[in-house]
């Protein structure tokens, strides 16, 4: 008897989840979709993405091709992984197109934030910030203060064990500070950085406003920072000094062709914080295994920032010309975010029901522009497991139509030469100073995000 009512037990089970399934499958059947499954109500296939990541997606392309739609998220969306498709996508936003990015990162990012606004309040707060990192900028203020940043982070590490992870993860938001609000970021830094590291939690949590959630704390760190930002502003209004930092030329509004509020000025400094902390941190500690793992390229960046060292004297900071001259550290990034996708892609939602690639995709579905697939193209990169930066010396793959490691249109990453600066700095300092060997046995997550869960270790000795 018992077993009986186990075994009904099971199929009443089963028939519960096959009738879900099924209902699910029926609810999404709208003439003109494109093909693909919608796994459980509310959850969709979230799980199966989360877990099984890059597998799920290849399964699911060799089931319904380059173009499928799934449920994950908890939002309809489809997956486009067709090259050109994609270059389509990212070049017509004023269709209907726009950023479609998870609604607690919206949240805890601000109104203001770029991913938030389109259109024309896109193309000012974009220019805003491309008035503080133009290539002048870099040259005359960005680099000296990411140059200095850089010499202090990267002193007193021999014979140190060393969580590669967790420095590079303060680099890219320490020197960013530093950028935004020179002298005044050494006593802000403490606060702020814990206040960050959990604003960051918060948008890539659920948005459930309950005690204790991630997202709670998230909104509340924004909270915190707003006030310390604004404090900044407040005392930098009644000193009346002029600022050569981000927040300086923010401020100067009188000179400055993008007017912000103060409620902007805030959430562009959010922006550029957000941007480029984890893109920048995770490829430098990447590069850095890359190149513990390959001597012969660790050898020739070495080479070339010896060169640099050769000509001038200690204490002489990295400039322009010295930049420009990296073009092997520049092929190390490149390759670096190529072979370790550092970027799996990108979110847009559709603002009106469109045809796309030959379907009809629903107003307010997300689009997931997965680039990861591209990264791994033989064509492209012949051998594209193998870490080549040489491919990169041939100029014309960074231009050539498919390259969206840093995006594309009109989105397309302003950051990219700050970044290159950053990362190149950290590895000049570190590679001139220091030899290093991993300490073994550290885990690394490859998605939905690059990261060593326990951090990676490295035992350091001067050079
Ligand atoms: C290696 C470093 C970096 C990588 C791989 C990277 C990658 C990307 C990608 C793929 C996008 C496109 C996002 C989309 O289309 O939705 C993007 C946009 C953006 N990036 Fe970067 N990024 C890097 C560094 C930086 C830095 C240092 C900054 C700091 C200013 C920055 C600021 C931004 C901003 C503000 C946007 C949004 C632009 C817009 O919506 O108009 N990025 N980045």
């Amino acid at each position: 008897m018992a077993v009986f009512m186990v075994v009904l037990g099971v199929l009443l089970v089963l028939c519960i989840c096959s009738a879900l399934l099924r209902w699910n499958e029926v609810r999404y059947r709208k003439k003109g979709l494109p093909p693909g499954t919608m796994g459980w109500p509310v959850f969709g296939e979230t799980t199966e993405f989360l877990k099984q990541g890059p597998s799920f997606m290849k399964n699911q392309r060799a089931r319904y091709g380059s173009f499928f739609k799934s449920h994950i998220l908890g939002c309809p969306t489809i997956v486009s992984m067709e090259p050109e498709v994609n270059r389509y996508i990212l070049m017509n936003e004023a269709k209907g197109l726009v950023p479609g990015y998870p609604q607690s990162m919206l949240d805890i990012l601000g109104k203001c934030n770029i991913a938030a606004v389109h259109g024309s309040t896109h193309k000012y707060m974009r220019g805003a910030l491309l008035a503080l990192i133009s290539p002048t900028l870099i040259r005359e203020q960005l680099l000296p203060k990411i140059d200095e940043f850089m010499r202090t982070h990267l002193s007193n590490w021999d014979n140190q064990i060393i969580n590669i992870q967790e420095k590079t993860k303060e680099m890219a938001l320490l020197s960013s500070l530093k950028q935004i609000a020179g002298i005044e970021s050494c006593s802000i830094t403490q606060p702020f950085m814990t206040e960050f590291f959990k604003l960051v939690l918060g948008t890539l949590s659920l948005p459930i406003d309950l005690p204790g959630t991630n997202y709670r704390r998230g909104f509340q760190a924004r909270k915190n920072i707003l006030s310390m930002l604004s404090q900044l502003i407040e005392k930098r209004r009644a000193s009346q000094e002029t600022h050569q930092d981000m927040l300086g030329c923010l401020m100067r509004s009188d000179e400055n062709r993008h007017k912000l509020t103060d409620a902007e000025i805030i959430d562009q400094i959010i922006t550029i914080l957000y941007s480029g902390y984890e893109t920048v941190s995770t490829t430098t500690m990447m590069a850095i295994k890359y190149l513990h793992d390959h001597p012969r390229v660790l050898q020739e960046l070495r080479k070339e920032h010896l060169a640099i060292r050769e000509r001038k004297n200690p204490e002489d900071p990295i400039d322009w010309n010295d930049l420009k001259s990296l073009r092997f550290t520049r092929a190390v990034i490149f390759e670096t975010s190529r072979l370790a996708t550092i970027v799996n892609g990108v979110l847009r939602k559709t603002t009106q029901d469109m045809e796309l690639n030959g379907f009809v995709i629903p107003k307010g579905w997300r689009i997931y522009v997965y680039t990861r697939e591209i990264n791994y193209d033989p064509f492209l990169y012949p051998e594209p497991f193998t870490f080549n930066p040489w491919r990169w010396l041939d100029k014309s793959l960074e231009s050539q139509n498919y390259f969206f490691i840093f995006g594309g249109g009109s989105r397309q990453c302003p950051g990219k030469e700050l970044g290159i600066a950053e990362i190149s700095t950290f590895l000049h300092y570190f590679v001139t100073r220091y030899r290093w060997e991993e300490i073994g046995g550290d885990k690394l997550m490859k998605f939905p995000r690059v990261e060593a869960p326990n951090g990676l270790h490295i035992r350091v000795s001067s050079y």
